[in-house]
């Protein structure tokens, strides 16, 4: 079974095989923690996602649609490879929110199964910019990633990486459930 652990900092910083990137559906870049792994992993990231954008340009949900996940290299972070999944934006809990915000979190985790990465790291994704209520986050979070590691047995270590106070504060007293 795999390790789950919490920690409050910078994901750009993490030497894991996976660092979780909360994009947006054009992968082009944006603020947030898209913006602080972009700048941190240097142009090489964005000309990969150009490149996944531009093969999939015809798709009307945009190059990844809300709750699927891309991987790509890392540029010049130190970890192995960016899973950059888009979350949902969010709308008061009448667009699916919970289910898409779930999905970003399982079908990150099966890509780094299917590509063989051991551990992974996953920002609070929606939670910014996206609007999403932190301590539901949390939540769907947790408990999503509890039930997709019975799919991913190659996982070994999931992080959980809290940027801000509040966050953080919310998965440590989730903690002792998890
Ligand atoms: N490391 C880890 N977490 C971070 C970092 C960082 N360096 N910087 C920000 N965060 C945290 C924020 O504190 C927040 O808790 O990431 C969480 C997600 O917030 P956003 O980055 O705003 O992402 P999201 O809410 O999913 O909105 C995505 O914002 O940046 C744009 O291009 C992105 O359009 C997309 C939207």
């Amino acid at each position: 079974m795999a390790v789950l652990e919490l920690l409050q900092g910078d994901i750009t910083c993490l030497k894991v095989d996976a660092i979780v990137n909360a994009a947006n559906s054009s992968l082009l870049g944006g603020g947030g923690v898209d913006g602080a792994i972009h700048r941190a992993a240097g142009p090489e990231l964005l000309a990969e996602c150009q490149k996944i954008a531009e093969h999939r340009k015809n798709h009307p949900a945009g190059a990844c649609p809300t709750g699927e996940a891309v991987i790509t290299g890392p540029g010049r972070l130190p970890c192995k490879k960016v899973i950059h999944t888009v979350g949902p934006i969010w709308y008061g809990g009448t667009q699916r929110e919970p289910s898409l915000l779930a999905a970003c979190y399982r079908n990150s985790l099966l890509l780094a199964q299917e590509r063989e990465l051991e551990s992974i790291a996953f920002p609070n994704i929606s939670t910014g910019v996206y609007g999403y209520p932190k301590a539901a986050a949390a939540e769907i979070a947790i408990k999503t990633v509890k039930a997709s590691l019975f799919e991913t047995p190659g996982i070994k270590q999931v992080i959980f990486v809290c940027y801000d106070q509040e966050n953080y504060e919310l998965y440590k007293n989730l903690a002792d459930v998890w």
